[in-house]
């Protein structure tokens, strides 16, 4: 059994205070949830305030990005170890909007990869495809290729420990959320494209979460699909009531 895991993207949002403010709510609200497991992502500078507060709680630290030197003239980056020492223990590599802005690649996107699995690090690996490429019937071709790219090289055991997000990147902060139906159809497909790399025995534990527009109302029907085993959740995790709700109703009554 694949323990959902809801984690909720802050993006650049949140000053301190409002990061503060956010987080004494969530603990109000799903510090008790142990069904499913529940990752804050703020920026980098509210790590370590955060971390503070949830020493202790079932709501878990992840950060956004990282850097795959441990340490060096590397003006504006940082590290795994370095967010290993704060508290972190999930960090998101590889979102589109990293790769779209930042001109991330399938080759820098598995750097970091191996940095965070050395550092020990539970890395949040995100695919998927763009509108045009959809609209072009290539879906799978390219979900295939940042699989296929981000995690190569990685040993089934490394695998056992990494999070794969399916993002369209036409559902990311658009309000148009895939269907449940072609959602589950990319998630089966990722879990045979890791069958093929790692076997089946790796690929069955792998989680896989869904995002782009995941709110409460469409949460329950995601997240009941056989290989979808989260949500990746950027706008809705800013509030407290919308995020806490996503978190409810991820779980089978
Ligand atoms: P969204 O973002 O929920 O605002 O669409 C999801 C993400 O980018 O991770």
């Amino acid at each position: 059994m694949r323990k959902k895991i809801i984690a909720g993207n802050w993006k650049m949002f949140k000053t301190v205070n409002e990061a503060v403010e956010l987080v004494n709510g969530l603990k109000r609200e799903v510090s008790d949830i142990t069904a499913v497991d529940v990752v804050v992502c703020p920026t980098f500078v509210n790590l370590a305030v955060v971390a503070d507060m949830l020493v202790d709680n079932n709501i878990k630290l992840g950060a956004q990005n990282l850097f795959w030197e441990n340490e060096g003239a590397f003006t504006g980056e940082v590290s795994a170890p370095m967010l290993k020492a704060v508290g972190v223990e999930y960090v998101i590599i590889g979102h589109s909007e990293r790769r779209q802005y930042f001109h991330e690649t399938n080759d820098t996107v598995n750097k970091r990869l191996k940095s965070a699995l050395k550092a020990g690090l539970l890395p949040i690996v995100c695919v998927g495809e763009n509108l045009a490429e959809r609209e072009g019937g290539k879906t799978f071709d390219v979900v295939k290729d940042h699989i296929t790219g981000s995690l190569a090289g990685l040993s089934p055991e490394d695998m056992g420990k990494v999070v794969v997000a399916y993002e369209p990147v036409w559902a990311i902060g658009t309000g148009k959320t895939a269907t449940s139906a072609q959602a589950q159809e990319v998630h089966k497909f990722i879990r045979e494209t890791l069958t093929k790399m790692f076997g089946g025995a790796v690929a069955d534990g792998v989680r896989i979460q869904y995002g782009g527009s995941v709110k409460p109302e469409n949460t329950a029907d995601l997240m009941f699909q056989p290989d979808i085993d989260g949500a990746l959740v950027g706008g809705a995790s800013l509030k407290v009531d919308s995020f806490a709700a996503i978190v409810k109703n991820s779980i089978k009554k």
